[in-house]
């Protein structure tokens, strides 16, 4: 009975394939602008509507960093430095910080990796504020807002809460010398203390030239329906099981390992970037945060991206319509997930790949460097130039002083 079922939903699919063929030679159209605001926002340019001042910091808050350990510059959190690095040559930089409406601090934060590449933020909390005393000192620009027209880039798991576990990110929350600031973060959860209103919500970093070698010709047919490949246990930091993803990666294996549709696997393949572009779906659900590089990856190989992370806030939600794009499932829905994208209409699938297959689309989750017009950087700058102007609430009388440089974790107060 179950076979004969899957052997239907087999045949359904080959159908939709030919369908899928016929189409796209019937209508030689790839690609689809997105219609109102938000094709428009993505080919924003930056370049006039802000000044951004960078912070001179003694070396040992980024490049030296950098040095000890070049593997920061491959890691998903390289927007760190590549942010830095892009900054330096833009033209919205000016080195008049009378002029500045943003400023920038360079610090790499979550550079500190373990032997295996898993990064520690235990050092960032101090290194962090180390920095705003050393600019707050030097500089009188800090104390006029107390942060609030200077902007941060915080990739780690959980953004400014400087911990890689959820719970203890919680209780850590944002540090309390960046409750003014805007973050530029990869984290982005609603209602989240890790995630604080005008924060900017960005891709993590995923190689473009590696990615770039791995494309294949568009002809060739997306004969896989689902693809997933990564942890579905994490047995060694989650024993008792359910904690890791809240469960929602479990549910995923034990649902669906033995269904035909799902090419699902641990097994991280040499093919991986290839097969997604030979997928139709690809699964993006949560795993310790709720975001990971798999959604860049899907968007850069066209692969609709299934979003499996309840109250997720995707990068620059203001200006790509994610829910055009891509499927969202709620978490406790994953059981249903055959049903729910078998039932996807044919038409659907084809807008979705098309609005996928747009170059800005692609370009908004890449830092490439150089860095080129539309891309990620920009997409940021486009964020902190739609902030402007700051409201003058945000200038602090003479003396006025609302930050508390004594809270937090009394072990965030040493020196660093
Ligand atoms: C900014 O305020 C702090 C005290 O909160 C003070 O130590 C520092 O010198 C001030 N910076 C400048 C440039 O005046
Ligand atoms: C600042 O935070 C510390 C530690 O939580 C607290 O003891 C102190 O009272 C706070 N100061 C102000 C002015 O709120």
């Amino acid at each position: 009975m179950k076979n004969l079922s899957w052997g239907f939903i087999l045949v359904v699919f080959s159908a939709f394939l030919l369908n899928l063929d016929a189409f796209e030679l019937r209508k030689g159209q790839k690609t689809e602008r997105i219609s109102g605001s938000a094709g428009d926002v993505l080919e924003d340019d930056p370049v006039g509507r802000l000044k951004v001042f960078v912070y001179e910091l003694p070396s040992k808050y980024n490049k030296k960093i950098l040095q000890k350990d070049p593997r920061c510059l491959n890691h998903m959190f390289a927007a760190e430095i590549y942010m830095h690095r892009f900054l330096l040559s833009s033209p919205v930089r000016t080195l008049n910080p009378e002029e500045a409406d943003w400023f920038y601090t360079p610090v790499y934060t979550t550079c500190d990796l373990t032997p295996n590449g898993l990064p520690l933020p235990f050092k960032s909390p101090r290194m962090m504020r180390s920095a705003i005393q050393l600019i707050s000192s030097n500089w009188p620009y800090w104390n006029r807002t107390e942060g609030a027209d200077h902007f941060f880039i915080v990739p780690h798991d959980f953004g400014a809460c400087f911990h890689y576990q959820e719970e203890k990110a919680i209780e850590r929350g944002i540090l309390p010398l960046l409750q003014r600031a805007t973050l530029v973060q990869t984290f982005g959860q609603k209602n989240h203390v890790c995630l604080k209103e005008g924060s900017i919500t960005v891709p993590p970093y995923a190689p473009p030239q590696k990615m770039q070698s791995h494309l294949i010709p568009p002809s060739i047919p997306r004969s896989i329906f689902v693809y997933f490949r990564g942890l579905f246990y994490d047995v060694g930091n989650d024993p008792e099981g359910g904690y890791y993803a809240r469960g929602a990666r479990a549910a995923v294996w034990e649902n669906f390992k033995d269904n035909p549709l799902f090419d699902i696997s641990t097994e991280h393949p040499t093919t991986y970037y290839e097969d997604m572009q030979r997928a139709v779906f690809c699964l993006c659900p949560l795993g310790w945060a709720p975001w990971s590089p798999r959604l860049v990856e899907a968007v850069i190989f066209g692969c609709i991206p299934v979003i499996i992370a309840d109250d997720i806030v995707l990068p620059f939600a203001d200006a790509i319509p994610w829910e055009d794009i891509g499927v969202y499932v709620d978490e406790k829905d994953v059981p249903n997930l055959d049903t729910i994208l078998t039932s996807i209409p044919t038409e659907v699938i084809l807008r979705k790949q098309r609005l996928l297959a747009n170059p800005s689309m692609k370009q908004a989750m890449l830092f490439p460097h150089p860095a080129q017009p539309g891309d990620a950087f920009h997409q940021i700058l486009n964020g902190l130039a739609r902030k402007l102007p700051h409201d003058k609430s945000v200038y602090l009388r003479k003396g006025e002083k609302v930050l508390n440089w004594t809270a937090g974790p009394v072990a965030d107060l040493k020196p660093w």
